[in-house]
C-alpha cells in the first residue's frame, strides 16, 4: 500500500498554478509522456497541459538513450508550452526546468544545486532528467514539450549509475508525496518561464540560478577539443557559463559544445 495517492484527482488538486499543469492527463502506464503529449499537442492541447505517467515502458533520455524508473517511484511528466518567441530562444526551456526542479527540491528540504546547464543535483548526484522536444510550424514554434523525470521514491540506483544518480528517498530515508513535488515544480516553472518570456533572456532569473549553481567561484575544467581550467564565475543572460582563465580572460562556454566538471568531482 502506497503512503500517498497518485492519480489524476490527487495530482490535479495539488496543482495551484495559473496555467502550468491546469489540464492534467494521467496514465498508470504509457510508452513515453513526451510522445503522448506530442500527440495531444498535435490535436490542439492548450498551453500548460501536462501528461503524467506512473510508469513509462519506453521512456526516452537524451542522446537517444533510454530512461527507466520503476512503477510507483518517480514524478514522470511532460509539460506543453506554446511560446510566441522565436525558435532559437526555446533551448533555454531545459535550463529553466532544471532551475525549477532544483528550487522545488530545496523547498522540500534537500540541499539541491544545479550542475550547469540543467542538471538538478543533490550530494553532487542527479536527481532528475529533462528532455525537451520542439515542433515548428513554418519558422515559428508550434509547441515545446518539456519532459521531466524526478527520482522521488526510488529505493536503489543500479550499480552503473550509483555514483551519478540519487533520489529523495535515498537522500533522506523518507517517502515523499509525488503530487506535492510535481505541484511545486510547476509553480516554480510557471514563475521562471514567465520571467524568461518577458525578455527572452535570463536577466530576470539569473541571480536565482547562480545562487544554486554548483562550482560557482570554484575551479572547473572545460572539456572541449583543447581542455582548459579556470574559475567558474556564473552564467550570462544567454545561459553560457563564464569561466575565468589564468590569464584573466573570461570565456563564455556554450552547452552545445562542451561539458564542464568541477576539478574535484564529477559535478
Ligand atoms: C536525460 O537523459 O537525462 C533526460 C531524461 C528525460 C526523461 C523524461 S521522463 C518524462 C519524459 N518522457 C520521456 O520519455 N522522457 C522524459
Amino acid at each position: 500500500m502506497l503512503k500517498y495517492k497518485y492519480d489524476q484527482q490527487a495530482i490535479a488538486s495539488a496543482i495551484k498554478t495559473k496555467w502550468a499543469g491546469k489540464t492534467v492527463h494521467f496514465a498508470k502506464v504509457t510508452d513515453s509522456t513526451n510522445n503522448w503529449l506530442k500527440q495531444l499537442a498535435k490535436e490542439g492541447a492548450p498551453e500548460g497541459t501536462i501528461a503524467i505517467a506512473d510508469y513509462q515502458s519506453a521512456g526516452k533520455g537524451r542522446l537517444g538513450r533510454v530512461w527507466t524508473a520503476p512503477p510507483d517511484t518517480s514524478a514522470t511528466f511532460s509539460l506543453l508550452v506554446r511560446p510566441t518567441f522565436a525558435p532559437e530562444y526555446a533551448s533555454m526551456m531545459t535550463l529553466i526546468m532544471g532551475l525549477s526542479v532544483a528550487q522545488a527540491v530545496r523547498e522540500l528540504g534537500l540541499p539541491a544545486q544545479i550542475k550547469w546547464p540543467n542538471d538538478a543535483v543533490v550530494s553532487r548526484k542527479k536527481i532528475c532528467g529533462i528532455l525537451t522536444e520542439m515542433a515548428l510550424a513554418g519558422n515559428q514554434i508550434d509547441y515545446v514539450v518539456i519532459g521531466t523525470g524526478i527520482n522521488v521514491n526510488i529505493p536503489e540506483i543500479i550499480p552503473e549509475l550509483s555514483d551519478k544518480a540519487t533520489s529523495f528517498y535515498l537522500e533522506t530515508g523518507k517517502e515523499f508525496d509525488r503530487c506535492e513535488v510535481l505541484a511545486l515544480v510547476l509553480q516554480y516553472f510557471e514563475h521562471n518561464y514567465e520571467k524568461y518570456a518577458q525578455t527572452c533572456d535570463l536577466s530576470e532569473i539569473r541571480e536565482a540560478y547562480e545562487e544554486l549553481l554548483a562550482n560557482k567561484g570554484e575551479p572547473v575544467r572545460v572539456l572541449c577539443e583543447e581542455p582548459y581550467e579556470g574559475i567558474c564565475l556564473g552564467i550570462n543572460d544567454r545561459g553560457e557559463l563564464l569561466v575565468e582563465k589564468e590569464d584573466g580572460t573570461v570565456s563564455c562556454v556554450n552547452s552545445g559544445e562542451v561539458s564542464v566538471r568541477g576539478l574535484y568531482s564529477y559535478v
